[in-house]
């Protein structure tokens, strides 16, 4: 009986109708903010970049100078990031996840570097110590994807096929797609790629189980296709295929 009394005492009088009223437009304009970050940003977008022209097929000539999310930034995210009890959808540590342009997108503000906390984060509390560190080139990367907008490009064989070395080629792509589960020893499944000749180890004495698994051959479990965001662009598949064909080129 007090309580209601309380309560309805609390709608009359005008103080608190004063307080209730701005609360109420605080939050509504809260709410407002944020159906328009997810409107602004929705997944289903993507801005398809047209690959430069490539004049000899195979051989690039001009590089474009868009950085591409899905080839470049998401694979780093995913695997620096996203393994399995980390911000992978089922683990979402501190509701963050890191798998997707829409959930990275919750951490970043276009054009805006410094209010962008997942990259402010990265190298300062995360990835933990324990873990695989992105280098200054992943940072510079990402960087520069949310200097030019944070767009969610998709590019289309963006390599060079006609450069296979591992120091050329191959570290690049073991490092922005492998190395968060696979670049610190033991690895992921104890599979260590950090290096160029424990990597040649591996592959020769595991030569099907590797290209099965990156080329997400369909006689495997889906567990296996590695890394396991996407299949990684032709081009890229190619030049390590080469990198095999030809006895590992350092
Ligand atoms: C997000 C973490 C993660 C990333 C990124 C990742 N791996 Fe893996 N990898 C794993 C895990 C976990 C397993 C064990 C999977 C299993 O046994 O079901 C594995 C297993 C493998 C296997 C063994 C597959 C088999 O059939 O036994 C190979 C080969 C492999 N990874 C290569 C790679 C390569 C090459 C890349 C990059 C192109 C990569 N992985 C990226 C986590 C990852």
């Amino acid at each position: 009986m007090y309580l209601c009394n309380e309560l309805i005492e609390m709608h009359l009088s005008p103080k608190y109708s004063i307080i209730f009223i701005l609360a109420t437009t605080f939050l509504m304009s809260c709410q407002h903010d944020i159906i328009n970050m997810f409107s602004n940003f929705s997944k289903d977008t993507v801005f398809v970049v047209t690959p430069p022209v490539i004049p000899n097929p195979g051989t690039v000539t001009t590089a474009s100078d868009t950085v591409c999310f899905n080839t470049e930034i998401l694979p780093l995210y995913v695997s620096y990031c996203g393994s399995a009890g980390c911000h992978d959808e089922l683990s979402h540590r501190d509701g963050v996840i890191t798998t997707s342009y829409g959930y990275i997108m919750q951490g970043i503000r276009a054009k805006n570097v410094s209010k962008s906390e997942y990259y402010t984060i990265i190298g300062d509390d995360m990835p933990p110590r324990s873990s695989p560190q992105l280098t200054t080139t992943h940072l510079a990367s990402i960087k520069k994807w949310i200097e030019q907008g944070a767009l969610n490009t998709s590019c289309i064989n963006v390599c060079d096929t006609s450069v296979f070395t591992y120091a050329g080629a191959i570290q690049t792509i073991l490092s922005n797609n492998c190395g968060g589960c696979h670049g610190t020893k033991p690895g992921s499944a104890n599979i260590y790629l950090g290096d160029y000749a424990s990597t040649k180890a591996y592959v020769t004495a595991n030569k099907s189980i590797f290209t099965n698994s990156i080329n997400y051959a369909t006689t495997i479990a889906a567990s296996k296709r590695m890394p396991p965001s996407a299949k990684m662009v032709d081009c890229k598949l190619v030049q390590i295929q080469k990198w095999i064909d030809n006895g590992y080129p350092q």
